[in-house]
Formats: C-alpha cells, sequence, structure tokens
C-alpha cells in the first residue's frame, strides 16, 4: 500500500496510493480515542473477533467437525469465554492451560491436553477434571497415565498423537509433523503402543491426534496429503483391534499476515472442503480439529507510541515503545507483521513517504520490527499499528528488561482502557 510519491507520481498513482491507505485502517474516531490510551497495548477488535468465531461455528456444523480451540494461541479470559459459550472445546499444552480453559467454560468432557512433556502434577489435575483426552505423546506417558489414573481410581481418556511425517511447507521452528520432529509417537513404534494400550487397565483408548505443522498456507495440497496418510494410519490401528472413535487433526490454518484487511477471516473453507474431501470416515467416528492462529490471529493489533525518530548515516529508524518482550515472532522466527503509522493517515491525505528501519526499546540487536519499511513520514509520538497480532503475541510476551506487560484493550470497552499520563503538562 505504501510507496515514496516522488514529482512525477501521476494523479492516479497518487489517489491508488491514498485510498489504499484509508481503506485499510481504523475509523478515525477510534484512532482519536488510541490517542487518550497509554501504549503499548493489544488492541481487539470484538467484532472481528464474534464474526470469525461464528463463522467457523456454522461451516462446522456444516461439515460435522468438532472444533477444539488450541488456547495455546491466546489465553484471553473474554475470548475463551466467547469461544467456550459456543460450544467449542479447548486443546491446551499445559496444566495450567487445562485449569484457566476449565475456569473460562470449557467442561472438563471437552478439553483435550497434548504436549510431550505432562508432569505428574499436570497429569493429576487433568484426571480429576475428567478431561475429554490426554493425547499422548510417547509410550512411557501411557504407562505413567495408566499408573496414576489406577491410583487415583479413575479411568483416564487416551487418544494417542501419532506423528505422520508429513511436511507442512512451512517455517522450520513450527513444522511438527516430520519423522525427526519431537512431537507424537512414530511408526517404528507402532506395535510396542498397540500391546501397551491393550495391557493397560485404566486407560479407554479414544482415537488418534495429529498435528503437522501452524501457518499452513497451502492448505490444499497440505491438508489433503494429511487426511491420506491418516486414513492409512487409522486403518493400520482399526486392522490391528484398536477402534479409533476420535480422529483429530489437529490445527495449523494459515492467515494473511501481508493483508490484513483484505483477509480477515481465514480461509476456513477450503481448509474444511479438504478434510471433507479427503477423509475417510465411518458414520460413528468423530473428527476433531484444533485451530489456534486462525481464530484469533487477525482480531488483535499491537498499538505503539514512535519515541524517537533517528536519523542513522545510511538509514532513518523509528524507535517504538513496543518490542520484542511485547512480540518475540519478528526476533525469533523473522516473521513479518504488517505496521502502518495511524496518526500520519489521519494528518494528511498525500503523505510522503519514506524508507524506515522500525525498531523496539530492548537491548537485543534483533529488536526489528522491520527493516526499510516504507511509511508515512512520521514523528514523535505518532501511533503505529502491528497487525495480526492476536495468536502467539500476548502469550509469549515477557517482562525482558523489567518493562510491563502490555494491556488488552477491547473495542467494545475503550473506557476501560488505561489512561495516558501527559508528562509535559
Ligand atoms: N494443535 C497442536 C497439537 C499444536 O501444537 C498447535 C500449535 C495447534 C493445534 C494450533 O496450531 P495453529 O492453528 O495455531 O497453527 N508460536 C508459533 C506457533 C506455534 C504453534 C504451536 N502449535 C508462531 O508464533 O508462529
Amino acid at each position: 500500500m505504501c510507496a515514496i510519491i516522488c514529482e512525477n507520481t501521476d494523479f492516479f498513482a497518487i489517489f491508488a496510493i491514498v485510498f489504499a491507505d484509508f481503506e485499510n485502517m481504523m475509523d478515525f474516531n477510534t484512532i482519536e480515542r488510541f490517542d487518550k490510551i497509554a501504549t503499548p497495548f493489544y488492541y481487539y477488535d470484538m467484532d472481528l473477533f464474534r464474526k470469525t468465531v461464528d463463522h467457523v461455528a456454522e461451516l462446522a456444523s456444516q461439515h460435522n467437525l468438532k472444533v477444539h480451540y488450541a488456547i495455546k494461541a491466546n489465553v484471553e479470559r473474554r475470548l475463551l469465554e466467547y469461544i467456550s459459550s459456543k460450544g467449542f472445546g479447548a486443546d491446551c499444552v499445559s496444566g495450567n492451560e487445562v485449569l484457566h480453559a476449565h475456569d473460562c467454560g470449557f467442561p472438563g468432557g471437552k478439553i483435550v491436553y497434548a504436549g510431550v512433556g505432562k508432569s505428574d502434577k499436570e497429569i493429576y489435575n487433568a484426571l480429576m477434571l475428567d478431561i475429554e483426552a490426554f493425547n499422548c505423546e510417547s509410550l512411557q506417558e501411557i504407562y505413567v497415565i495408566n499408573e496414576m489414573a489406577h491410583r487415583y481410581g479413575k479411568k483416564a481418556n487416551v487418544s494417542v498423537r501419532i506423528n505422520p511425517d508429513i511436511d507442512a511447507h512451512t517455517h522450520k521452528y513450527v513444522t511438527t509433523g516430520l519423522y525427526e520432529n519431537k512431537f507424537g509417537i512414530s511408526q517404528h513404534e507402532f506395535e510396542k503402543l498397540i500391546e501397551i494400550i491393550g495391557k493397560s487397565e485404566h486407560i479407554n483408548f479414544i482415537g488418534l491426534h495429529f498435528h503437522v505443522g501452524s501457518q499452513i498456507t497451502r492448505v490444499s495440497e497440505v491438508f489433503a496429503l494429511e487426511c491420506k496418510r491418516v486414513n492409512e494410519i487409522v486403518a493400520y490401528f482399526e486392522r490391528n483391534g484398536l477402534k479409533v472413535g476420535n480422529i483429530n487433526l489437529g490445527g495449523g490454518l494459515g492467515v494473511d499476515y501481508d493483508d490484513p484487511d483484505g483477509s480477515p477471516i481465514a480461509d476456513f473453507e477450503t481448509w474444511f472442503r479438504t478434510i471433507s474431501e479427503n477423509i475417510v470416515r465411518r458414520p460413528d467416528q468423530k473428527v476433531h480439529v484444533e485451530p489456534g492462529r486462525s481464530l484469533v490471529a487477525q482480531c488483535a493489533t499491537l498499538i505503539s507510541r514512535v519515541l524517537f525518530v533517528k536519523s542513522g548515516e545510511t538509514k532513518n529508524f523509528l524507535i517504538m515503545d513496543a518490542g520484542m518482550n511485547d512480540l518475540i515472532r519478528p526476533a525469533l522466527y523473522g516473521a513479518y507483521h504488517k505496521i502502518e503509522n495511524l496518526s500520519a493517515e489521519m494528518r494528511t491525505f498525500f503523505p510522503t513517504h519514506q524508507a524506515y528501519d522500525i525498531v523496539g526499546p530492548v537491548c537485543e540487536s534483533s529488536d526489528v520490527w522491520g527493516a526499510g519499511r516504507l511509511l508515512p513520514l512520521s514523528v514523535r509520538g505518532d501511533l503505529m499499528a502491528i497487525r495480526s497480532t492476536g495468536a502467539y503475541g500476548q502469550v509469549m510476551a515477557s517482562r525482558y528488561n523489567m518493562k510491563d506487560l502490555a494491556p488488552s484493550v477491547f473495542s467494545d470497552r475503550l473506557d476501560e482502557a488505561p489512561v495516558m499520563t501527559d508528562y509535559f503538562e
């Protein structure tokens, strides 16, 4: 959307750029209200959030799929309460996530619990809630859960996470279904697995769990492949005497980080259609999906202020008050987030653009939001929007450098936002 406007740029090009700027920004009223709020903060567009969840609920019922929201993406209570109120389940990866999901309205019977390293305390708490399934990731874990269930007079529902050995064609840190990954149980242990399940009297074997990776954009290709592999594996286990009642296909649907306004809701249609067309299921077999990112990424924006504009010898730096402590994705994965200068877009219809290295305040050279980004001329105090930050943003934030955690501000409760103090008064 941004471009340098030079003297010979023709009128239509300028018009197109300006129009694109306005199409993409939040409404003026909201931006004016941001001016009074202390930055940085995570701004939640609650209309978009509810629209996304409602859309997914409707599509899932059309395709007869059960949705478990992967709460690791965002554990904000208001979001969880809405998602649980729609009848979705929760996919958790720690004991605290299980307890929090339960506290936010997910009944134990709709909570599944994955993760390669569950501690005894975490297993105990989940056992007490009679959760829908422990998604077990190793043979030893099944053994320990069976023992603990016995000790506490429970029968634990167990699903087994299988490593399907599939390339999700995504960032190597979020590919999880390849043979050498730490997740799930791989083919060489299948026979032993069947034997252990057969011998474990204090577990109910309910099904199989898969998850091949995250931010998958080659949706039909990767998920069709996953379904085909899953069909083979389910058939293998059933042939060997294990009834697979639940097939959990995991999450992974990607979102559009380049154009959040063009694609505010991820392509759930293609994902669900691909599953319907490729999964082999009996009428009594339930098929689960576990979207995390795709349910929440686009509904939040990290709002920050420009603290200083610094001219280097060859570059201009915008130094923001939000840093890698607030959102670690760019520093950790080299992830791209679209950045907009909201104040500059309010100031003028025809902004001049310039390339900036946009950086945070943290004492690490990797604390960079974006290098060489074209933005309207920016000044101290400008409000900046870092887009698509609803997933793996706040949950991965830290207090590194003893920074405060950026709070949540909701579009329908702007009055409750923390007020900006003017130190120059
Ligand atoms: N199910 C399981 C077993 C998972 O491990 C994950 C994510 C999901 C579901 C949800 O996947 P999603 O729909 O969100 O792609 N921090 C990284 C993403 C890590 C994803 C971990 N597992 C990031 O910021 O990109």
